[in-house]
């Protein structure tokens, strides 16, 4: 059965890989991508090759609304979503090591971009996702996120905001599963992948325990393609093992 994917964050490296993967894929009619960026490879608006569009935001709610509007003509045609914003660490902000460290505007920042852009997302796209075929949407969250494994403390900005992103994927699946049956929501922990994020703490990465974004797309998409549509929220790693809330 033919399919159009949605990758919102597409600049995001695993993002990137996981587009290279629909492109290749035959049955992939289309990769509908959405970034703040424009592609260098983009010619058009809307078009970067034939089977890539793209989608410009800026994330606020009415960019987010124009999006969706202007991915109507492919609703219910959709069945693999990717929400892949996350933001860890930036020139001016790196995750907080003990609570002298808390800062209202990294809270704020990092709230914004893992939390609430995502949750918004979930809400204009019901519209778009509502229909038969079943469609799966991966939501990156991380383990760090869970509040019931958080052993080591610290990182208190990033951990709440994937702890609360998890709370509002699992009380929109609760909705979803009234008004778009059809879709099975999930967040996922890519694992510590080479990217930008987890650049500045790669040195404490066990050898073999970084992964490439190929790989970890490769995995998620496998996922995608064989998780239960169940209608209720999940919690999975790389490896399609459940993390406990
Ligand atoms: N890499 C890891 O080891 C690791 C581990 C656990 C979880 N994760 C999660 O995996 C996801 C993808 O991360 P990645 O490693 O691929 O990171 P990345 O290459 O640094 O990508 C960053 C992503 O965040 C978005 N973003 C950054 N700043 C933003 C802002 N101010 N406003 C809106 N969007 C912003 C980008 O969207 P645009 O396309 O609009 O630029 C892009 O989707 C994140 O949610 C991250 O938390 C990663």
């Amino acid at each position: 059965m033919s399919f159009y994917a949605l990758i919102i964050g597409a600049s995001s490296t695993i993002a990137q890989a996981a587009i290279k993967q629909f492109e290749s894929n035959p049955l992939c009619s289309g990769v509908l991508t959405v970034s703040r960026r424009h592609p260098s490879s983009a010619e058009s608006d809307g078009a970067m090759s034939n089977k890539v569009h793209w989608f410009e935001t800026d994330y606020s709610e009415s960019s987010i609304s124009e999006v969706c509007q202007r991915l109507a003509p492919y609703a219910g045609n959709i069945t693999k979503v990717m929400i892949c914003n996350g933001l860890l660490h930036n020139d001016s902000m790196m995750p907080e090591r003990k609570l002298e460290e808390i800062r209202a505007s990294q809270l704020e920042a990092i709230f914004h971009v893992n939390t609430v852009i995502p949750m918004l997302w979930l809400s204009q796209l019901l519209p778009v996702l509502q229909g038969k075929l079943p469609t799966q949407v991966a939501l990156f969250s991380a383990r760090v996120g869970s509040i019931s494994d958080n052993k080591a403390g610290g990182w208190y900005s990033y951990r709440a905001s994937k702890a609360a992103l998890n709370m509002l994927i699992q009380t929109s699946a609760i909705e979803y599963a009234r008004r778009a049956k059809n879709v099975k929501l999930f967040s996922f922990h890519p694992g510590t992948t080479d990217t930008p994020l987890s650049k500045p703490f790669q040195r404490s990465v066990p050898d073999g325990k970084l992964f490439t974004p190929e790989y970890v797309a490769t995995q998620l998409i496998d996922i995608m393609d064989t998780v239960p549509m169940d209608n209720k929220a999940a919690f999975l790693d790389w490896n399609n093992q459940s993390i406990t809330w």
